[in-house]
């Protein structure tokens, strides 16, 4: 270990919030989901700062930051890059803007299927395939998605398959009343502050290789799948977590307790992540979606429900 890499944490959180007021949560996700090597989508409501905190982050981590603003004609070639033929009859790849450490793939939901497929496999494979050769993405490569959380004219909501490859999913609320009036107040300092890179590539990829050595006992780990068998098992569930669910919570946890400073995973890791990691990966039953269940219901109800491990609950 080159540095203390406790202080690259603190660091990046410093710059973001040199921008950002509050959002603690969305903040705590971004570094959570880098930490394990994911990607995160963020949903909420237009001028909720999904843009700004994503941006913020991506300059303040360093390496090359990329910007796709989807619209519904942009082509997979617009994501994934092309090869150029050139008059002596030789060819050129021309790399997509997926070919970045941090993608900001802005208003997801705007682009066709194609496109959203294309920047999905990418993600999925870490690597594009063109004309039959195969390029890989840079390391680390992350995605930071935004969308609105409902569909209206113009837009292709993701089929379950390609948020199931998205490990976590922020909900971008609107400000406290307190937030709001900093926001205002500092609006002038916000549009104009100069964000720098605060980090490298090489130290985020000493931190992904130092959460994968954090402990998750098996006690934990029956735990985790527990409470995602219950979301599965629910009879107001019609599409249920797969075992990806159960893979983000347990990568995702590990991220967690080494934020908080542990070298083992804490229940309350794993209860405090169940809500980003589950949400996007189920749907409601329409007959229950009608008696206004949603997945937030079931997924707060199977956590009240299901009890922790006994041995675990002694070691709390
Ligand atoms: N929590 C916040 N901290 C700093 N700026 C904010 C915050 N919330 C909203 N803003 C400001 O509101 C405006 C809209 O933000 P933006 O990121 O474009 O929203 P979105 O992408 O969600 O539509 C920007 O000027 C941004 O600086
Ligand atoms: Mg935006």
């Amino acid at each position: 270990m080159t540095t203390d890499l406790g202080s690259v944490l603190r660091r990046i959180l410093d710059e973001v919030s040199k921008v950002v007021v509050g959002k603690a949560d969305i903040k705590e996700l971004l570094l959570v989901t880098l930490m394990s090597r994911g990607h995160l989508l963020i949903e909420g409501y237009p001028g909720t700062a999904k843009t700004t905190v994503a941006r913020v982050f991506s300059q303040a981590i360093g390496g090359e930051f990329k910007r796709i603003q989807f619209t519904p004609d942009m082509l997979p070639a617009d994501v994934t890059g092309f090869y150029m033929y050139l008059p002596d009859g030789s060819s050129r790849f021309i790399s997509g803007p997926v070919f970045a450490n941090v993608l900001l793939a802005d208003e997801l939901n705007r682009a066709t299927p194609r496109t959203q497929a294309a920047l999905v496999e990418a993600m999925q494979e870490s690597q594009v395939t063109i004309e039959g050769i195969t390029h890989q993405l840079p390391f680390p490569s992350m995605v930071v998605a935004s969308q609105l959380p409902y569909g209206g004219a113009g837009t292709y909501p993701l089929t379950e398959v390609q948020s199931d490859r998205f490990l976590l999913r922020a909900w971008s609320a609107y400000p406290p009343q307190e937030d709001e009036q900093t926001i205002i107040d500092s609006i002038d300092r916000i549009e104009t502050v100069r964000v720098e890179a605060v980090t490298e590539p090489q130290e985020i990829l000493e931190l992904q290789e130092a959460v994968r050595a954090i402990h998750v006992s098996p006690k934990v780990d029956e735990y985790i799948v527990s409470l995602v068998r219950s979301v599965r098992e629910n009879p107001d569930v019609l599409a249920g977590p797969s075992p990806r669910a159960s893979i983000a919570l347990h990568k995702a946890s590990r991220a967690l307790a080494f934020l908080e400073g542990r070298d083992y995973v804490i229940p309350d890791d794993v209860k405090k992540l169940f809500l980003p990691a589950l949400e996007h990966r189920m749907r409601a039953k329409p007959e229950a979606e009608m008696e206004g269940v949603t997945p937030w219901n079931i997924i707060e109800k199977v956590l009240k429900e299901t009890p922790v491990p006994k041995q675990l609950e002694a070691t709390e």
